[in-house]
């Protein structure tokens, strides 16, 4: 059973409201096993919170520091999994109306209207250019989470490797002069070499899966459940005593993740509707665990400790919306 309920002010298996850069500070130091997270893209989504800088430098600047408040926070043997996306340097500027002239889809013709390749929310980015800085052109792939992962070198921590996450179902795109593109990276970074992780059988470099749909309120920058589940299982260990963490926790799939693994989780959100929204989600799966695990060891053990852990997180979690009601 896990020592208590709580990691630092945090409760477990919650997602905490609030701006990650100031919540992270108050995460106890050595407190994180694994994070997995994917950050607001560069100018790609309406969201709330980060991701809209004009400048992608200071995108990036931003994020590296995230990750440098992070860095004490985790354990020595912990692993961090971060997913985020490139861009282009062009700008965004779907409209509902735009598949009136969209090239997208098999004869180049556009696709339905409410498909969500033209019904996303998203921010309106300029192309971001400066004479002086030869990668800031126009057209250039910008290579952000490159630069973050270099940048994250650069303050100590060690780069561990890339995962190409290869899409069953990737976004269409228009007519363009550039590969379309099909992929995107999740990269393995550690405070030292001899982090914990799986050996047997060994974590490939390339994972395949599509992305899938949820009940309930929907989230337009969702990862795939399978990407969180592969990057917990990688630590090699599981149980409650493994914290995983996400800073961009969005719908909650890391949280949903870490329920399914008997892991505990820490999330951070700054949009609120996806606050509640996911803490449903995450309570719902650690309450079917617990009840799975209560029938199966009924027979076997007089106590169940994930249970216990489980259902007084739920009372946690149900005291905390009365009182956020009132
Ligand atoms: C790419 S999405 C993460 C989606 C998540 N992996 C999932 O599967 O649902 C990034 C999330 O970060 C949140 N966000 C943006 N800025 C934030 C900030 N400063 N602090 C906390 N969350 C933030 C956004 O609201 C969004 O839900």
């Amino acid at each position: 059973m896990a020592e208590s309920n709580t990691v630092g002010p945090f409760t477990r298996n919650v997602v905490a409201q609030g701006d990650s850069w100031k919540l992270v500070e108050q995460l106890p130091d050595e407190s994180i096993d694994v994070l997995v997270t994917s950050p607001p893209y560069w100018g790609q989504r309406a969201s709330k919170g980060s991701g809209v800088e004009e400048d992608p430098r200071q995108y990036v600047a931003d994020l590296r520091k995230l990750f440098e408040l992070i860095k004490p926070k985790m354990k020595q043997r912990g692993i961090c999994w971060i997913n985020i996306g490139d861009a282009y340097n062009t700008p965004v500027n779907w409209r509902a109306d735009d598949h009136a002239y969209s090239s997208l889809g098999p004869d180049a013709t556009g696709l339905a209207p409410e498909n969500s390749a033209y019904s996303k929310p998203r921010h309106k980015r300029k192309a971001f250019t400066d004479k002086d800085v030869p990668w800031l052109t126009y057209g250039n792939l910008l290579s952000l989470p490159y630069r973050l992962v270099i940048g994250m070198s650069d303050d100590g921590w060690l780069s561990r490797g890339e995962v190409i996450w290869k899409k069953k179902n990737p976004m269409p795109e228009g007519r363009c002069r550039r590969p379309h593109r099909q992929h995107e990276s999740i990269h393995l970074l550690a405070k030292d070499e001899r982090h914990n992780f799986q050996l047997r059988p060994p974590v490939g470099s390339v994972w395949e899966f599509g992305s899938e749909k949820i009940p309930g309120l929907p989230h337009y920058s969702r990862f795939p459940l399978e990407l969180p589940k592969r990057c917990i299982d990688s630590y090699g260990i599981k149980g409650e005593d493994v914290v995983v963490f996400d800073p961009f926790s969005g719908s909650g799939t890391t949280g949903v993740a870490a329920a399914q693994a008997g892991c505990s989780f820490i999330g951070f959100e700054i949009d609120d509707e996806q606050v509640l929204a996911s803490n449903e989600r995450i309570l719902a799966t650690y309450e079917a665990q617990s009840s799975q695990q209560k029938s199966s060891s009924q027979h076997v053990s007089p106590t169940n400790h994930t249970s216990e852990t489980a259902d007084s997180s739920a009372k946690i979690f149900r005291a905390s919306r009365m009182s956020n009601a009132r």
